[in-house]
Formats: structure tokens, C-alpha cells, sequence
């Protein structure tokens, strides 16, 4: 037979499919995100995602330090707040002195060089659960948006490089950007949580920080997934309003999305690899129903090609480990 072209010659070997290799994952790629507890020398795993914990801020500097000497250079805190100190506009989430604040301290004086990360949204410190003030059993924008702003200086303040809304409401890039300026944070950056969709898969993270809405959900502020072009114009907007680096959230059942946005976006794009998609290929695995490593390499691979240049990844020592 004569074939002009063999698309095969460039997959016969390892070597070769290496050298052609469009996509190749880095550690400078990953985004760990860490649950922090109170206490000390204390760590539980969490039951529906196998493997990963929530500990104490103790152990919580230990592995951050043990993450930045596998070449790790970023984390993204998510802390447990005590029951007792929820309220309805998450008061303690503006403690100086709260255990996200002490978390980044703690975790930039023993690590300075890793990039600290922290989630914006009042859902962990609400006593209803959800990212926002509740009135008359509605999730209110702009009494909201004044707390987030407040939360995001109390982090700068605390040492954090990067604060990251997650909560979906609007005009709160805008009004984090002009907070931290008028307080002198210049070198704050924001990486907004841009097109967030309402989605069953944050289950586990739900359960990781006992943090699920009390009551119906969160389909007011967080994107309906039927609808692609809306994840545009809220990604242009946060652009508009001062985002860094945007972000689509999930990412595995996005992977249009992330592509659509890398398309028409002049910042750094980050995809986070939720909770339920961990949770999917650990139960797989552990059914022996798929391999677990070839799993991880391919699921990040594809999230890296779809035009994430950063990953928020459960996955990210595994990852580390596998790419060596
Ligand atoms: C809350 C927040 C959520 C996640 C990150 N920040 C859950 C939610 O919106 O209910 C989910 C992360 C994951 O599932 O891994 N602001």
C-alpha cells in the first residue's frame, strides 16, 4: 500500500511520542489546596475523599514544607471553623487572630518562597452554609461583597499573595481590587473564581469542611452548567475588575469551558480539580475498576490541554511523584 502520510511514524516509540508531546505537566503547574483544623498534632481523613486530610496548622506547616521540597509552589487554604463561631455574615472570618489569618502567618514564615493561596467565601464561617449574608431566606449581593472585601484585606494583611473569591457574587472582584488598594496592598493578587458552576460535584469538600448549604442551594449565585457563554462574560468581567488569574471550577466536565476561555483571555487561566472528581477515580481504583496513576497523569493532562496553565489539584503529589 502507498500512503503519502503515516500518522504512526511519530507514535512508534516512547522516545519519539515524547518528543512530539504537545502537553507536558510541571510541578510550577499545581495549586494544593489544604484543609485546616484547630488543635495540634491532629489530622482525620476525610471519609469521602480517600487519602486526604484536614489537620491541625502544626502538621499543616509540616507538609507544606515537605510540598515545597518536592518543587510544589502553591497552596490554596480552605480552614474548618468552629461551629460556635459561625454567623449569619461570618464574623470570625475577619478575626485577626482566626485560624485562617494565624494559618498564613504560620505557613509564610516557615515557607516564604511557597505562593499562599486563600479562599474568599463565607461559606465555611456561615451558620447557613452559604457564601453569602441570608435575608428573608435569599442570599443578599452587596452586604456580601463588603465582607468578602474585608476578609480579602484581613488575608493580605496576614501575609497571604493571592486571595481567591469562590462565592460567585457580583462586582466583588471590583470591590476587593479598590479595598486592597486603599489599603497599600499592591502585590495582592486576586484569582478570581470566574465561571463557578453549581455543581453535585463539590460533595466531598462539602463534607471535608461540614460546610454544605442548610437550606436549598446555590443555583442564585453559582452558573447553571447548560450555559457556556455566560462563563465568558463573567470571566471578562473579572478581568475588567482586577483579576489576576481567573479560574473555571470544575474542571472535568468543563473542559469546553476552559478552552472557550483560553481562547479569548490575555491572563493566566487555573482550573480546579474538585473534590468529586478525586473522589470518582479513588473509588474506581479502589473497585479495581480503573488504574489509578494512569488515571491521574490523564485527567491533569487533559485539564492542562483544554488551556489550564495552572490546576488546583487533590492529585498534586501524586502528580509530582508520577511525572519523576
Ligand atoms: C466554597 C467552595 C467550594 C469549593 C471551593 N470553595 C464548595 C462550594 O461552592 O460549595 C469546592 C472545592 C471542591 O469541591 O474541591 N466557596
Amino acid at each position: 500500500m502507498y500512503l503519502q502520510r503515516r500518522n504512526r511514524i511519530i507514535r512508534q516509540s516512547p522516545a519519539i511520542r515524547s518528543l512530539v508531546a504537545e502537553t507536558i505537566l510541571t510541578p510550577g503547574d499545581f495549586i494544593v489546596p489544604l484543609f485546616i483544623i484547630e488543635g495540634k498534632n491532629d489530622e482525620s481523613e476525610i471519609s469521602s475523599m480517600p487519602g486526604y486530610y484536614r489537620r491541625s496548622l502544626d502538621l499543616t506547616v509540616k507538609e507544606v514544607k515537605e510540598l515545597w521540597a518536592t518543587g510544589l509552589k502553591s497552596v490554596l487554604l480552605f480552614i474548618k471553623c468552629k461551629d460556635e463561631l459561625k454567623d449569619n455574615k461570618g464574623t470570625e472570618a475577619l478575626n485577626p487572630n482566626g485560624l485562617m489569618q494565624r494559618s498564613i502567618r504560620a505557613i509564610k514564615e516557615a515557607v516564604p518562597g511557597m505562593v499562599v493561596m486563600t479562599d474568599v467565601a463565607l461559606d465555611p464561617f456561615s451558620s447557613y452554609g452559604h457564601d453569602g449574608i441570608v435575608e428573608n431566606n435569599e442570599i443578599v449581593n452587596d452586604a456580601t461583597v463588603e465582607v468578602l472585601a474585608a476578609m480579602s484585606v484581613s488575608h493580605a494583611q496576614a501575609g497571604a499573595d493571592f486571595v481567591a473569591p469562590s462565592d460567585m457574587m457580583d462586582g466583588r472582584i471590583g470591590a476587593i481590587r479598590k479595598a486592597l488598594e486603599e489599603n497599600n496592598f499592591n502585590k495582592t493578587g486576586i484569582m478570581s473564581y470566574s465561571a463557578k458552576y453549581a455543581s453535585c460535584f463539590y460533595g466531598p469538600f462539602r463534607d471535608a469542611l461540614d460546610s454544605a448549604p442548610g437550606f436549598g442551594d446555590k443555583k442564585t449565585y453559582q452558573m447553571d452548567y447548560s450555559n457556556r457563554i455566560e462563563a465568558v462574560k463573567e470571566t471578562l468581567m473579572d478581568i475588567e475588575e482586577g483579576a489576576d488569574i481567573v479560574m473555571i471550577k470544575p474542571a472535568l466536565a468543563y473542559l469546553d469551558i476552559i478552552r472557550e476561555i483560553k481562547n479569548v483571555v490575555n491572563v493566566p487561566v487555573s482550573a480546579y480539580n474538585i473534590s468529586g472528581e478525586y473522589a470518582m477515580v479513588k473509588a474506581a481504583a479502589k473497585m479495581g475498576w480503573l488504574d489509578e496513576d494512569k488515571a491521574i497523569l490523564e485527567t491533569l493532562t487533559a485539564i492542562k490541554r483544554a488551556g489550564a496553565d495552572l490546576i488546583a489539584t487533590y492529585f498534586a503529589k501524586d502528580a509530582i511523584r508520577l511525572i519523576r
